[in-house]
């Protein structure tokens, strides 16, 4: 079989290159190991910036985003006691939606679908071979047989444990990280919203993260240990720790409802240079993450394939390889902003067991310098919106 571009992966980053090529007239094969109900039901990011709901309307892919999403022009930090509002559509003119990652998924899978696109699920043992000629190839098993695919470019949307990254040569590579020593435990309540805007919460105790998912399910986070066990969670032990993490003396409650998710994920910063090595590209998780503070990832992964899919365009229509060349540094400049807020947000708002009383202050003074002055709040709300 021959492509001419090889998409490993079907997150956001792979279906959402495919479509983009696909509305330029270039085709592309998606190969995705897990199944599509699979990747239809796993629950992660919710936040899409203004320039991520841009262009999925523009593409087509916007309907469902734009009935059944929450645009939310605001949310709250709080902390010592008070819940201070940054209103982003008034210090930046622009706002965020709040709509699940695989509610995206679907909308991509579908519009893949109908447009005759080949997405191939459960493939297994992925192989990339000779990225550095003009040839290309990726071999993989699917349905019981060994395949064969040729392209004129792989696209590596694998994620961060996929095979892509690890196939770019070892010398040319340069991975700067860090691994955070708490995590955050996600929950999906049956319940109506407590709070109309995202709440997030610095405490003693840690921080905690108010989010929705629709009118009747609620996205609720709170740091943990890395290591620690769902199952050490009891509902009871979890909604006494989210009373205490958010709750004030103002007569806000949270509202309570039945848990039917509960999981842990680890936090880290890392990106790799290169994103690219001959006909190899890499886009989304498979180059960088990012903690998910900032509500960063999924935005980042829709940045890349943008550059990426455009950088395509300008080689099949006209023969242009610059912007092909200049992807990583395109790439990596919007990545490395959006690395230093995600680092910076979860600096301001986590409790780390190892800080001094000083530096403890020191956050706090940050907070209240933060939603005191105007060109902080400002600089925090340009962030958050991506308007960068
Ligand atoms: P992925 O979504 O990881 O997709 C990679 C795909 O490749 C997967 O489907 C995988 O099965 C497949 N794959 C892997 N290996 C192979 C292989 N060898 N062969 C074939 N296929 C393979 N981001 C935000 O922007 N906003 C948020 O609010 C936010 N919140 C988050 C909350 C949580 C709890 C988590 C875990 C993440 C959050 N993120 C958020 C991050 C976001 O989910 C990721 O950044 C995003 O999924 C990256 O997309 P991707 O397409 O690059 O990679
Ligand atoms: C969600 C996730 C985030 O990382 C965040 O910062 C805000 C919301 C969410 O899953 O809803």
């Amino acid at each position: 079989m021959h492509t001419q571009v090889a998409i490993i992966g079907a997150g956001p980053a792979g279906l959402l290159l495919s479509h983009l090529l696909h509305l330029q007239g270039i085709e592309s094969v998606v190969l995705e190991s897990r199944s599509r109900a699979d990747i239809e039901a796993t629950i992660r990011a919710g936040v899409l910036e203004q320039g991520s709901m841009d262009i999925l309307n523009e593409s087509g892919v916007g309907e469902r985003m734009r009935s059944e999403g929450a645009l939310h022009h605001g949310f709250e930090l709080s902390f010592g006691g008070r819940r201070h509002r940054i209103d982003l559509t008034a210090l930046t003119g622009k706002a965020i939606t709040v709509y699940a990652q695989h509610e995206v998924i679907k909308d991509l899978v579908a519009a893949r679908l109908a447009a005759q696109g080949t997405l191939l699920f459960e493939v297994s043992e992925v192989q990339l071979h000779n990225i550095d000629s003009e040839a290309p190839a990726v071999s993989y098993q699917h349905a019981g047989q060994a395949q064969h695919l040729q392209a004129d470019f792989v696209i590596g949307c694998d994620g961060f444990h996929g095979v892509s990254r690890p196939s770019m040569p070892e010398h040319l590579r340069q991975d700067f990280q860090r691994i955070y020593p708490f995590g955050w435990f996600g929950i999906l309540v049956e319940s109506a919203p407590s709070s109309e805007e995202l709440i997030y919460a610095q405490h003693e105790r840690g921080f905690a993260l108010v989010s929705t998912r629709s009118p009747s399910v609620q996205r609720l986070y709170f740091q943990c240990d890395p290591k620690d066990d769902v199952n050490n969670w009891s509902d009871d032990r979890i909604w006494a720790e989210l009373h205490q993490r958010l709750e004030n003396n103002d007569g806000w409650q949270l509202k309570e409802g039945r848990i039917f998710q509960k999981n842990i994920i680890g936090m880290r910063s890392f990106v790799t240079t290169t994103m690219q090595h001959g006909r190899l590209f890499l886009a989304g998780d498979a180059a960088h993450i990012v903690p998910p503070t900032g509500a960063k990832g999924m935005n980042l992964a829709v940045g890349d394939v943008r550059i990426l899919s455009q950088a395509l365009n300008d080689f099949y229509r006209h023969g242009r390889h610059d912007q092909l060349a200049a992807y990583t540094e395109n790439a990596l400049k919007r990545v490395w902003r959006a690395e230093y807020f995600s680092w910076w947000m979860t600096s301001l708002l986590h409790t780390f067991a190892d800080a001094s009383s000083f530096q403890q202050q020191m956050q706090r003074a940050e907070l209240e310098f933060v939603v005191n002055s105007k060109a902080m709040a400002t600089a925090l709300a340009e962030n958050y919106v991506g308007a960068f």
